[in-house]
């Protein structure tokens, strides 16, 4: 699908610890000679960071949550994912689409048949890009339970909007994500993250060396 680039995603419930592989995946690349975007969602451009805010802060039905969530992916696809696809960056983007199909379709029960509709409109190409539904060509899926989810998560810092959540919504935010990954199995590394930070780091790269992209 990415002629150059390599876009890759990161995903998992809050406490599932995805944060240190991102960074030192975005260091291997660039040992690598490869030139990487780290990025975020929602976020990754000033207008999608002001969305962020809203989303993470503000009091909203899940309709206004997905719309805004998808507002900022728009935003960020064309000012910064597209761009360094093209330019033959590795992008590396903390959350994507996924994550909207398992807080708001799965957490907050919002109509997945609608963002089928969104996921469809807001990541397709300009047409002379080649007008096809952009999609990660790897999700790295930190798989955890909830239930040690929310112990790792207990009194480590100032909970948002979702993470002050019920345990019981990151139960369905887990089955969200499962569900993604059955519906495209190939696109997916399933992480058992229920493990030490190492055995967990040994995964991720092992995911990414059979696919060839890594030493
Ligand atoms: P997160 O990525 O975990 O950042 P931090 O480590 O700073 O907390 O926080 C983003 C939150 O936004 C997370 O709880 C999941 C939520 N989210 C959605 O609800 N829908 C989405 O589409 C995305 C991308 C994130």
């Amino acid at each position: 699908m990415t002629a150059n680039g390599l876009f890759i995603t990161f995903e998992g419930i809050d406490g599932a610890g995805k944060s240190t592989h991102i960074e030192g995946l975005a260091q291997l690349f660039r040992a690598q000679g490869r030139a990487v975007t780290l990025t975020r969602e929602p976020g990754g451009t000033p207008l999608a960071e002001k969305l962020r805010n809203m989303v993470l802060n503000d009091r909203m039905d899940a309709m206004t949550e997905a719309l805004l969530v998808f507002a900022a992916r728009r935003d960020h696809l064309q000012q910064v994912i597209e761009p360094a696809l093209s330019a033959g960056s590795v992008v590396l983007c903390d959350r994507f689409t996924d994550a909207t199909f398992a807080y708001q379709g799965g957490g907050r029960g919002f109509d997945l048949a609608l963002l089928d509709v969104l996921e469809k409109m807001v990541q397709t190409t300009a047409a002379d890009k080649g007008g096809f539904i952009r999609q990660p060509d790897l999700t790295v899926w930190f798989d955890l339970p909830a239930e040690i989810a929310a112990r790792r998560l207990a009194g480590t810092r100032a909970p948002d909007k979702f993470e002050a959540q019920p345990f019981e919504f990151f139960r369905r935010v887990a089955a969200g994500y499962r569900q993604r990954m059955q519906a495209s199995p190939q696109r997916f590394a399933r992480i058992n993250a229920d493990s030490t930070r190492d055995a967990v780091w040994q995964q991720v790269l092992q995911a990414l060396r059979y696919r060839g992209w890594m030493a």
